[in-house]
């Protein structure tokens, strides 16, 4: 069995702040934003929230899908940025969707891998036979955990939610590959509010800075970590499934910054043709870029049947990943072929196989 996408949804928030509106505040100017980042404007909440957003996209996604709300099994949200702690994102999407017969449970502080790690945690319960149908969303209101008078950090990011509905089929799967690094979290962080009690821990710690509670970021190591990182698990995934660049058809990336994505598409010697982007008007909406990307290339008719993605996501931790999915084929059309994919289990055999022959062959 798969998990396999068989619809989309995102919800945006309607005030929009473009570059020049932020030079108004933060000494930056729409040309350098334009220029190292890509980003022309980004969407901003006044009256959304992580979970309104987050239920609007889902909503979208199940319309899109033509599943109804009481066929969910699971809801997975994806969030850094959630307006509750309690109850669970995911669990205020259940109330609000009525999707009653759903387990719902959030995957927090992975950022900008998010939902490809709440992606890859979905596709594997309905590969396991546990659930059938799946809600996967990513949302964020970065602007909340924004300093918006730090240049290098406010100009980069905004807010938004995106969705997929997954439902178990037959098939062949493809692994994800998936990679953390602790000792280099240190490039991205940001403090909680709630790290201390007033009884062993007091509340006026006066060596903590108001600046930590919002998202820091050494951009530069960021960079270079993205540059590198993508290009190697994208070829490792490749590998992985046996497949090769050419059997892709879109790259579907984090949208953080223009000169990533085309740096990652440089290093694969891949067209740039297909690394679909729409970071210059939502900026980096860090869980969300995915799905807001894959809900808008589905309406648009971008997305065909049968296409292969590559979903990379890359953020703070440092996690970075990659999943390959394949897009259902319209019912009644032949069916897809997985001749040139064996799972890695079957690749394994093979190799242990032939390692066996070759040291029987020397005995
Ligand atoms: N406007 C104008 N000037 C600026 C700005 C700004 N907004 N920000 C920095 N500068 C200046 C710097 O002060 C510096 O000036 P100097 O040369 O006089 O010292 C100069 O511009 C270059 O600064 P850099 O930091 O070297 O700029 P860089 O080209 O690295 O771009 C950026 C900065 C856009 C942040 C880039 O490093 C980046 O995109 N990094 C990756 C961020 C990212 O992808 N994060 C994803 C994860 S987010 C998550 O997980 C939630």
């Amino acid at each position: 069995m798969i998990g396999s996408i068989c619809g989309t949804g995102s919800c945006i928030p309607r005030y929009t702040m473009d570059n020049n509106e932020l030079a108004k505040f933060v000494e930056t100017s729409d040309e350098w934003i334009r220029e190292r980042t890509g980003v022309i404007r980004r969407h901003i909440i006044k009256e959304e929230t992580t979970v309104s957003m987050a239920s609007e996209a889902g909503k979208r996604a199940l319309e899109n899908a033509g599943v109804s709300a009481e066929q969910i099994d699971l809801i997975l949200v994806a969030t850094i940025s959630s307006n509750v702690l309690l109850p669970c994102t995911a669990c205020e999407v259940q109330k609000n969707l009525g999707a009653v017969n759903a387990t719902c449970f959030d995957l927090g502080g992975a950022a900008c891998s998010g939902f490809v790690l709440a992606y890859n945690t979905a596709e594997a319960y309905l590969a396991g036979g546990v659930y059938k149908t799946a809600l996967v969303i990513g949302s964020e209101s970065l602007s909340s955990i924004t300093n918006w008078n730090d240049r290098g950090t406010c100009i980069l990011f905004g807010d938004g939610a995106g969705a997929a509905v997954l439902k178990a089929e037959e098939g062949v799967r493809y692994l994800p590959v998936t990679h953390s690094d602790g000792a280099k979290g240190e490039a991205l962080i940001c403090r909680s509010r709630y790290d201390t009690n007033g009884i062993t821990k007091k509340t006026s710690d006066a060596s903590v800075n108001e600046e930590e509670y919002f998202i820091q970021m050494d951009g530069q190591a960021v960079f270079k970590f993205a540059v590198k990182k993508v290009p190697e698990v994208i070829k490792e995934v490749l590998v992985l499934n046996c497949l090769e660049k050419k059997d892709i058809d879109l790259y579907i990336l984090h949208q953080a910054n223009r000169r990533i994505v085309e740096a990652v598409a440089k290093r694969l010697g891949e067209p740039i043709e297909k690394f679909p982007m729409n970071l210059q008007e939502y900026g980096n909406t860090s869980s969300a870029s995915i799905p807001i990307l894959l809900d808008e290339l589905n309406r648009a008719g971008t997305l065909k049947p049968g296409q292969k993605l590559l979903l990379a996501g890359f953020g703070a931790g440092l996690t970075w990943g990659a999943s390959i999915l394949s897009l259902p084929r319209k019912p009644g059309t032949k069916k897809l072929r997985f001749g040139r994919c064996f799972t890695v289990t079957e690749q394994a055999k093979r190799v242990i196989k032939r390692k066996i022959s070759k040291r029987k062959r020397r005995l």
